[in-house]
């Protein structure tokens, strides 16, 4: 196991979110107008991740873009006929976007938002993991770069990865996953598959502690657990449901509890919030502010979309997503064949 592997991510040191200037609401306003008429003349269409501002949300789904998880991203800006995309998120969606759509402009608000888990898995450490291995079928999440995924056999999200690995385990494959280890231990715990695991976590989920959440759950009986895979397992243990971004906003609808406890990053709550407009949203406890908690259930790098920087994207042109066309070639083997999977799930009589 190599050093990158088993370091502790450099803490994030500043409150990014603190930095930016404040609009008022009238301002705010006439941002989302000029942004909305931007798009417009760009023929672009916005993209966006639930943990992205309620603003960017707002907007995408003003102007026929959309607000999904990382699967249901890629899949729409592949179909749309919109010549420029605009991925608000962490980095790793924006490269997807270009690997499955190398004709279309893809732009992002920032291209600074990276992601602690692709962070945790350099290419190189990758491909000497894969060589020290050719048994195994090598799948990757989809929160890795574009050079991993192209040297990977398959990517996944949290959306289809229990049914996906389920399928490679029926065909008695062992498999090395990368890079989320408490996404790699659900998947082997729930299919049972025998798999090889990259020790890499996301900065927000690892952060939820199982023994807070067993106390609030107590002063909150009533309340139901929605965990998304990328927390601990012991914090997976305690919940009602396990599941992608899409998953849990779909629990929320679907349950019939009057509130929720949620471990995964808070600006999911806008989407909640929306959807079950009656129900109680709490966050799951984490270290807490003043404590260790370096996240705090917010995505430090998700919080650098915002309005500001999604005006700049639009009005310069700026932050194009390239990708070497060799690498993207390999990542779109990879990248392609998960929504091919993904369509014949939907297409089974069985989904
Ligand atoms: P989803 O695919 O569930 O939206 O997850 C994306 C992600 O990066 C979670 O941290």
């Amino acid at each position: 196991m190599n050093d990158l592997m088993t370091q502790p991510f450099a803490p994030v040191t500043a409150d990014i979110q603190a930095q930016l200037p404040a609009f008022s609401s009238a301002e705010r306003e006439h941002m989302k107008t000029r942004i909305k008429q931007f798009l417009k003349r760009e023929n672009a269409v916005l993209v966006a991740h639930y943990y992205t501002h309620e603003d960017l949300q707002e907007i995408a789904e003003d102007t026929g873009g959309k607000v999904a998880d990382s699967l249901e991203m890629a899949r729409f800006g592949h179909a749309h006929p919109a010549t420029t995309l605009i991925v608000a998120g962490a980095k790793f969606m924006g490269e997807t976007a270009k690997i499955l759509s190398p004709e279309k402009r893809v732009l992002m608000p920032t291209l600074e938002a990276t992601c602690s888990l692709d962070l945790s898995c350099p290419a190189e450490q990758f491909n000497h993991f894969c060589d020290a291995h050719p048994e195994h079928v090598s799948v990757v999440y989809a929160n890795t770069s574009a050079a991993v995924k192209a040297r990977a056999d398959w990517v996944v999200t949290s959306s289809i990865a229990v049914k996906l690995i389920s399928h490679l385990s029926d065909q008695n494959q062992p498999i090395l996953w990368a890079p989320d280890r408490h996404l790699g231990r659900y998947l082997e715990r729930v299919t049972g598959a025998d798999m090889l695991l990259w020790q890499g976590d996301c900065v927000v989920h690892n952060e939820f502690r199982a023994k807070d959440l067993r106390a609030f759950k107590e002063q909150h009986p009533e309340a139901a657990v929605l965990v998304h895979p990328e927390s601990p397992e012991s914090v997976i243990e305690l919940a009602d449901v396990v599941g992608s971004t899409s998953q849990l906003i779909e629990a929320c609808q679907r349950l019939p509890n009057a509130s929720f406890i949620v471990a995964t990053d808070n600006r999911i709550f806008y989407k909640m919030k929306q959807m079950a407009p009656t129900k109680i949203f709490y966050e799951a406890p984490t270290a807490g502010e003043g404590a260790t908690c370096r996240s705090c259930a917010h995505c430090p790098w998700m919080a650098m979309n915002d309005l500001h920087s999604l005006m700049h994207t639009l009005q310069t042109g700026g932050n194009e997503i390239h990708v070497d066309e060799d690498i993207r070639i390999a990542a779109n083997r990879s990248t392609k064949r998960m929504l091919d999977f993904a369509a014949s799930l939907k297409s089974s009589p069985l989904a």
